[in-house]
């Protein structure tokens, strides 16, 4: 059987700045309040004043935020590029909710993410990730899929297991593990080492597995191969050169093409970077349509839910030590750990809270800058660092905005036993673009929303 070209040809690399997810240097004015949307504000307020002698942590959702999001990336797509929600980034049930009439389906990694997707009413499911269970093959072999992404030769065995339990035909495709592709960077999963997927090397075998096996239906490749890219065009060109690749491996597999899933990726600023350029994305897109009879799907997580959710917790002291100011919050990495884990650098936001319930004196930092600590016991668990803050008191609530993408469902959850957090939800009105001088980005400083519609 003839070889494939390496699976990133024939696009140049695109070089994709890994310091988007630099914890940064530079201190940071904390947002005002009125950065954040008036319901969650209140919401929030209203939440600490009643919490009792327990300190606040929260989740506020928004899921018609989440809901808008997968309506506008649906506009602006060509119609023949189908969105897969990845569940992983959020499954609270009303983001969920939301999403699933405005999306084509969710892309699922678990039995309990397709139990969740299902009761959501998702219209059709992807399964993708390594170390599926044969529960959940077989599940989702009674149920229905539109295909399973294959992560390995004993996993085609196993899919095929499950079809054959379910006396169905289950429809695959093979997670490529490119030595080389079109986008470079920190995070991307080209070019080195990784767990996932299938070397290009060993894609003829199982290629030719997948043909032979009973129950299989091989129809195509998978790829997931970076994350948070804020680069539309090279998002685009690495969907393009995937489906050039694929077309021409599949004829050097002896298959016929009909699903190219190029996966997720899609970036949110988290700091006022410039935005992932939705419009340019779908332009490059529109320019190069698949042959007939190929479907393409990606499937985003992040930027269809970041700007759906916030993380809040009180602060429960603040204190100097050796010259540096912190401020202990009630929940950190056991609750939101992505900027500690990734070392992402986001805004915080400060709400003041007027109730105070000891007979002390209450605790302040003015006019200085602030590292914003959880409360467990591993200097890792910093949420941010270099928060500038005019009044910062024992008390307060801290909000962190853009937590709706790989929040709770990223966080340490057991570490310590403490209480997991309150999840509340909100139904913000449609935001106006920043540059029209309205919206949270525009208060704190007229930056550009991370998740701003740039494409008109
Ligand atoms: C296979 C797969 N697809 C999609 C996604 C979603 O990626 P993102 O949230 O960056 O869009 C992930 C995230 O890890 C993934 O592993």
């Amino acid at each position: 059987m003839a070889a494939a070209q390496p699976a990133g040809q024939p696009a140049a690399p695109v070089p994709w700045p890994a310091q988007q997810y630099s914890p940064g240097t530079g201190a940071r004015p904390a947002l005002p309040a009125s950065a954040l949307p008036g319901p969650v504000a209140e919401r929030l307020r209203l939440l600490a004043e009643e919490a009792g002698p327990e300190p606040l942590c929260a989740y506020v959702h928004d899921p018609p935020a989440a809901g808008r999001r997968a309506a506008l990336l649906r506009a602006r797509l060509p119609d023949w590029a189908e969105v897969f929600y990845a569940v992983k980034a959020n499954s609270f049930p009303a983001v969920l909710e939301a999403l699933a009439p405005a999306t084509d389906g969710f892309d699922v990694s678990s039995e309990g993410e397709a139990g969740a997707a299902r009761a959501a009413s998702a219209r059709a499911l992807i399964a993708t990730g390594p170390g599926k269970t044969d529960a959940m093959l077989t599940a989702l072999a009674r149920t229905g899929v539109d295909f399973v992404s294959a992560e390995s030769t004993l996993e085609l065995h196993r899919i095929a297991a499950a079809a054959g339990r379910a006396g169905r035909r289950v429809p695959v495709v093979l997670r490529v593990n490119a030595a080389t592709g079109p986008l470079q960077g920190a995070l991307c999963m080209d070019g080195h080492a990784t767990q996932f997927g299938i070397g290009e090397d060993a894609l003829p075998e199982a290629a030719a597995l997948a043909r032979s096996l009973p129950g299989l239906d091989l129809v195509g490749y998978h790829f997931h191969v970076v994350s948070n890219n804020l680069d539309a065009a090279a998002h685009a060109a690495h969907v393009q050169a995937r489906l050039h690749w694929a077309v021409r491996a599949a004829r050097a597999h002896g298959f016929a093409l009909r699903v190219l899933d190029a996966g997720g990726g899609l970036g949110v600023a988290p700091r006022g970077e410039a935005p992932f350029d939705l419009g340019r994305f779908a332009a490059r897109l529109r320019a190069a349509p698949p042959p007939p009879g190929v479907r393409v799907v990606l499937e985003p997580g992040r930027w269809l839910v970041a700007d759906s959710g916030y993380y809040a917790a009180q602060v429960t002291d603040v204190k100097e030590v050796a010259g540096s100011r912190f401020a202990v919050l009630a929940g950190g990495i056991n609750h939101f750990m992505l900027p500690a884990l990734l070392e992402v650098a986001l805004d915080a936001a400060v709400v003041d809270v007027d109730h105070w319930p000891y007979a002390c004196p209450r605790p302040a930092l003015t006019d200085t800058t602030v590292a914003l600590a959880g409360p467990l016991c591993t200097p890792e668990d910093i949420l941010a660092r270099g928060i500038r803050v005019g009044r910062l008191r024992a008390g307060d609530l801290v909000v962190f905005p853009l937590a709706g993408a790989y929040g709770w469902e990223f966080a340490l959850r057991g570490f310590l036993g403490r209480r997991p957090p309150v999840h509340t939800v909100v139904s913000t009105p449609q935001r106006v673009s920043a540059r029209s001088g309205t919206g949270p980005a525009a208060a704190a400083g007229a930056e550009p929303s991370p998740v701003e519609d740039n494409s008109r």
